[in-house]
């Protein structure tokens, strides 16, 4: 093997309280994918911030070819060749695609003929990663998820990277998304460029990976295991330091369910361009799942049936009772709770403490004689956070200083913690780690068996299927099949959403 691009030894990384970072060492070669596997809060993150000049670690070394080298700055880290597409995208959602692909470059100061020039080279790089499409003058805040990872990317291309860094990108892909960066992830490492890969889908490893490196606690556990034949037990172990099984929790029998009340009905609800009339039935105690292509309509459905967004026909009813079409104070005075896709922009308050994300929509729950208990609360959310096993385990901490899956866990204990009687769900465990799922699914299953009503988005099908009674599969804002999902697999479901689509 070829000497490493990248050597870490020893890295330390501290934050008031937390060492973050406990001892980290990596190497990666020219041309591979090197995989960063480990549990929310391993240090995953915070390693790519050091190596993207974000953060400057306390202690250990840094070598770039052979070299010692630090890297102080963003900017010393992109001049070496090293670019980061974050987990939280960091584009300038006002500035144009070619603005933000550009920015920070010299030639950024532009006159008007550099200006069609900066304009047609963005469009080179948007072509290459297979997407001509995208307009280059559109701003940035005006694109998907997946369209401004494309832009991150573009701009990574635009610096001549030698070294890209993906913290979590397949986490805000829909499938067909996921092949096309898989297909990119080709071409780079194809031209010599290495790539450094975080995931927490194993299958994603399997497919594009070469070496693993495995995190633990901020330690290096396994450093460059064969991606592809190394068993997932022996990851997970690894990971967790203790085997997890990649279960889902017993169903309550088909006739059982059947017979309790329908707690939401849906009847032939539509908004144009996005879904056509939707009609189903959610019952007391039953997880439905809504499976089916990123845009298929499935959130803007549970923003419908919360309110967020008013049907252009059709009617929605709680417990037979018909729900105030718009009217999100409605929704919640029925019950029912959303909690959404987009965390950092729709639900948390970054610098406030975990205790009071979690809480603060059961407020009532906590308040005596006018009074907040906040014993009450803080031992109801001390032990959400136990169960979901959050880390740092103290509810004082400002969630702003959570890694990626432990916000997600935030907010999903906020939800499990509120008397609802319907939950719904957008894509509950994105970021979070193979052995969080598990208790996760536990959790959730466990409320619905206290009888509430769960509707679940979810991208990764296998979720949907194992943890759902039923299945909605939606494509092109229409359900084309609803069943029960032992009586589906995952080829068929992919099958029916992908059908009569383009890709
Ligand atoms: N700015 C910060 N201030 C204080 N603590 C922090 C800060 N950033 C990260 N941490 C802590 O450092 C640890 C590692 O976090 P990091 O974000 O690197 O985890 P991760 O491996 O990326 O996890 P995930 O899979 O959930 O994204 C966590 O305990 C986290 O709470
Ligand atoms: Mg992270």
């Amino acid at each position: 093997m070829s000497a490493p691009l990248l050597e870490m030894q020893g890295v330390v990384k501290e934050f008031p309280g937390v060492r973050a970072l406990d001892g980290v060492d990596l190497d990666v070669v020219a041309g591979e994918v090197h995989c960063l596997l480990g549990q929310n809060g391993a240090g995953k993150s915070t390693l790519i911030k050091v190596l993207a000049g974000a953060h400057q670690p306390d202690e250990g070394h840094i070598a770039w070819e052979g070299a010692p080298v630090t890297l102080p700055t963003p900017t010393a880290a992109m001049r070496h060749g090293i670019a980061t597409i974050y987990q939280e995208l960091d584009l300038a959602d006002g500035l144009t695609v070619a603005e933000n692909i550009y920015l920070g470059h010299e030639q950024s100061r532009l006159g008007f003929a550099q200006r069609s020039r900066m304009h047609d080279a963005a469009r080179q790089l948007m072509r290459r990663l297979g997407h001509p499409e995208i307009p280059v003058t559109r701003e940035v805040g005006a694109l998907s998820s997946a369209g401004k990872q494309l832009v991150s990317m573009a701009r990574a291309l635009s610096h001549d990277a030698r070294l890209i860094i993906m913290d979590e990108p397949s986490a805000v892909l829909a499938h067909d998304e996921v092949d096309n960066l898989f297909r990119v992830i080709g071409d780079l490492t194809a031209a010599g460029v290495a790539v450094v890969y975080i995931s927490h889908r194993m299958e994603e490893i399997r497919r594009i990976g070469d070496r693993v490196t495995v995190l633990k606690d901020g330690r290096t556990v396994a450093r460059g295991l064969p991606a592809r034949t190394t068993p997932t037990a022996e990851l997970v172990s690894l990971m967790t330091g203790r085997t997890v099984e990649y279960v889902f929790p017993p169903r309550p029998r088909t006739s059982e369910t059947q017979q309790r009340p329908a707690l939401l009905e849906v009847d032939g609800i539509s908004r144009p361009g996005e879904f056509q009339d939707v009609s189903f039935t959610v019952r007391a105690g039953e997880i439905v799942g809504l499976a089916g292509l990123v845009g298929s309509g499935r959130s803007e459905i549970l923003e419908t049936v919360y309110g967020a967004r008013r049907p252009a026909t059709g009617r929605i009813s709680v417990e037979g009772r018909a729900l105030r079409p718009g009217s999100i104070t409605a929704a919640v005075r029925a019950g029912i709770g959303l909690a959404p896709e987009e965390r950092k922009s729709q639900a948390l308050f970054l610098h406030s403490s975990i205790a009071h994300n979690v809480s603060m929509s059961s407020l009532r729950r906590f308040a005596r004689a006018g009074f907040l208990d906040r014993r009450a609360e803080l031992a109801a959310t001390t032990e959400a956070v136990r169960s979901l096993d959050l880390r740092p385990p103290d509810p004082t901490r400002p969630v702003r200083t959570l890694s990626g899956g432990n916000q997600q866990k935030a907010v999903v204990a906020r939800w499990l913690l509120k008397d609802c009687r319907l939950l719904l769900l957008d894509e509950p465990t994105r970021g979070v780690d193979v052995g969080a799922r598990a208790e996760l699914y536990t959790l959730i299953r466990r409320l619905a068996d206290s009888g509430v009503g769960v509707l679940l988005v979810s991208s990764e099908v296998p979720e949907v299927l194992g943890l759902a009674d039923r299945v909605l599969v939606m494509r092109e804002g229409r359900v084309v099949r609803e069943a029960d999902a032992v009586d589906l697999d995952e080829s068929k479901v992919l099958d029916l959403v992908m059908e009569g689509s383009s890709a």
